[in-house]
């Protein structure tokens, strides 16, 4: 390990056992380097504590990687993200597929040697899955060059490092097209244990998952299709401060 320079990690919340037994903190992490496959798939029902998390990875991402240039799509337009909408690279509805846009470009850039920077952009979407959903009822051909890029990014971002986190309730295959969900290095799953959906991302681990009862905040975390912790997010204990940074983080004023 080279200790003046650690690789970065982002803390997703606490082991969820030592939590309920000690109210041990033993920190779940993700490993931010280019060298792992950093995209994330967040799921959960409505209510679950999706976009709470989220709010702290954004936030926690802007602190780990002060080079970074995070952009934030939120479809929903929900209440919890409302004191970003001044922000510059945070989109609302549907120019979130701006933000689509501008993330993927940075992709095929840096794919064809136009850009050789490799600073982290990430790309967060709150209800993907509502939005293609939604999309591939207006026009299916348009919700095909979406998931098309989606697709893309996941499969090209780690080695460009472009990296895109996901939310939805239910992540369709239909959704990630060319088997692409695959490329994702860390599912998350909080709330409710919903067995379809539990089957259909954790499918070799069902026997650890059985039984368990999980709370809004509470879940499974799944690194590289093989390392599986139960998680607790924690609370956020300064709301004003982390809304100052993720202001910052996509480029507004506070
Ligand atoms: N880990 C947590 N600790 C404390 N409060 C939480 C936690 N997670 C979520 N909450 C609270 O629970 C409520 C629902 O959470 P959140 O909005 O994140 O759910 P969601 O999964 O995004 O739901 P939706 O699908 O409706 O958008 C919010 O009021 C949020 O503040
Ligand atoms: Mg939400």
């Amino acid at each position: 390990m080279n200790f003046d320079n650690p690789a970065p990690r982002l803390t997703l919340g606490y082991d969820l056992d030592s939590w309920k037994l000690y109210r041990e903190k033993m920190h779940i992490t993700i490993d931010l380097s280019p060298k792992t496959n950093s995209h994330i798939l967040l799921c959960g029902m409505s209510g679950s504590g999706k976009s709470y998390l989220e709010q702290q990875i954004l936030c926690k991402l802007a602190l780990a990687e002060p080079d970074g240039e995070i952009h934030f799509a939120d479809y929903k337009g929900d209440d919890p993200f409302q004191y970003l909408e001044n922000c510059p690279r945070y989109y609302f509805f549907k120019d979130t597929l701006k933000a689509l846009d501008t993330v993927h470009g940075r992709l095929l850039a840096r794919q064809s040697g136009e850009d050789t920077s490799r600073n982290p952009v990430t790309l967060i979407w709150d209800e993907y899955m509502a939005q293609v959903l939604a999309l591939t009822s207006e026009d299916k051909k348009a919700a095909a060059v979406v998931m098309g890029k989606v697709s893309e990014i996941l499969m090209l971002g780690r080695s460009l490092s472009v990296r895109l986190i996901i939310s939805c309730q239910r992540p369709d295959a239909l959704a990630f097209p060319a088997g692409s969900r695959l490329n994702v290095g860390s599912i998350i799953l909080v709330g409710a244990y919903i067995r379809s959906i539990y089957e259909m991302l954790l499918p070799d681990h069902m026997d650890l998952v059985k039984g368990r009862q999980f709370g809004r905040g509470e879940g499974v975390v799944l690194f590289q299709g093989s390392e599986l912790h139960f998680i607790k997010v924690g609370a956020v204990s300064d709301t004003h401060r982390m809304e100052e940074i993720c202001i910052k983080a996509l480029g507004g004023k506070t």
